[in-house]
């Protein structure tokens, strides 16, 4: 734009004497030339410089900065969000390993993860009150009112509980029953046919026990399926290992913690694609 209109003052001046009675029209005129120029060239300038600018969101592009282009880009895509449940009530347990390498799956694919662990919280159990059916929240005031917004805000679950006698862990088993207020929300209140509408979001869940027998995840699959139904999430794969008793067994498996990495980083691919 400057070195547009200097054209046009450079171009001015040049005017000899005997143009000076039409000076007035001759710059009209060339403005009318120069200025669409101008224009042109700040276009050019603007493309060719502010293509690069320092960005926090982005990948870092060649010298430090990233391209504009990649920065738009980042923030049309939504970041995906995944809620990691740890259901066991070892800190250090078989399935908080396997959950902890699926959640760093995700965290490398891309995703913000939040991680809550349910031994770490006050959850009182169901009271069967139905306080749910006004609202579709549940009325115990405790800390599920906040794994409540995270469930309903994520994009994708994670959720990882041992075997108790062929179910979940108490720990899990209490948030499920909580979670009755999104199954009222989901039916009672929003009517959603009961088998008709598919879930959007995406769930991971991940078990282990000591035994080998071969039904030792059925009761807990059902439960799990139903589960995440209500809260509008479809059971999208499950990682279940027999065999793991004591805290770390699940170390001596490192092909059981890559799986679950790659599974962690497909959720969120595939929540990105879907
Ligand atoms: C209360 C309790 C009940 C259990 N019930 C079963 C069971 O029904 N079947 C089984 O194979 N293992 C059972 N186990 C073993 C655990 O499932 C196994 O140790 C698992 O690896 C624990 O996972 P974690 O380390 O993630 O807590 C039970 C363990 C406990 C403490």
């Amino acid at each position: 734009m400057i070195i547009g209109l200097l054209a046009c003052r450079i171009f001015d001046t040049n005017n000899g004497p005997k143009d000076q009675g039409k000076i007035t029209s001759s710059i009209s005129f060339k403005n009318h030339v120069y200025f669409p120029i101008a224009l042109l060239w700040l276009k050019l300038c603007r493309y060719l410089f502010s293509n690069i600018v320092p960005c926090r969101f982005a990948r870092p592009g060649p010298g430090g900065g990233c391209l504009a282009r990649d920065v738009h880009i980042k923030m049309e895509t939504k970041m995906v969000r995944i809620l990691a449940i740890y259901g066991s009530p070892r800190r250090k347990g078989n399935t908080s390993l396997l959950l902890k390498r699926a959640v760093q799956g995700a965290n490398e694919a891309g995703a913000e993860v939040e991680e809550v662990v349910l031994r770490d919280l006050k959850m009182s159990p169901c009271l069967e009150i139905y306080g749910c059916k006004e609202t579709g929240r549940c009325v115990i005031q405790d800390d599920f009112q906040e794994v409540y917004d995270q469930i309903l805000a994520c994009h994708g679950l994670m959720l990882a509980s041992p075997i108790f006698f062929y179910t979940v862990s108490a720990h899990t088993k209490i948030l499920m029953d909580r979670c009755q207020s999104l199954w009222a929300k989901r039916y009672w209140l929003e009517k959603t046919p009961i088998g008709k509408r598919k879930a959007k979001r995406k769930g991971l869940f991940i078990a282990a026990g000591a035994t080998r027998g071969k039904r030792l995840f059925e009761g807990t699959l059902l439960s799990i399926r139903y589960f995440f139904d209500a809260l509008d999430v479809e059971l999208w794969r499950s990682l279940l290992y027999r065999g793991l008793d004591f805290e770390g067994d699940v170390l001596k498996h490192p092909e059981y913690l890559e799986e679950a990495y790659r599974e962690g980083s497909e959720l969120v691919h595939y929540q990105e694609n879907s």
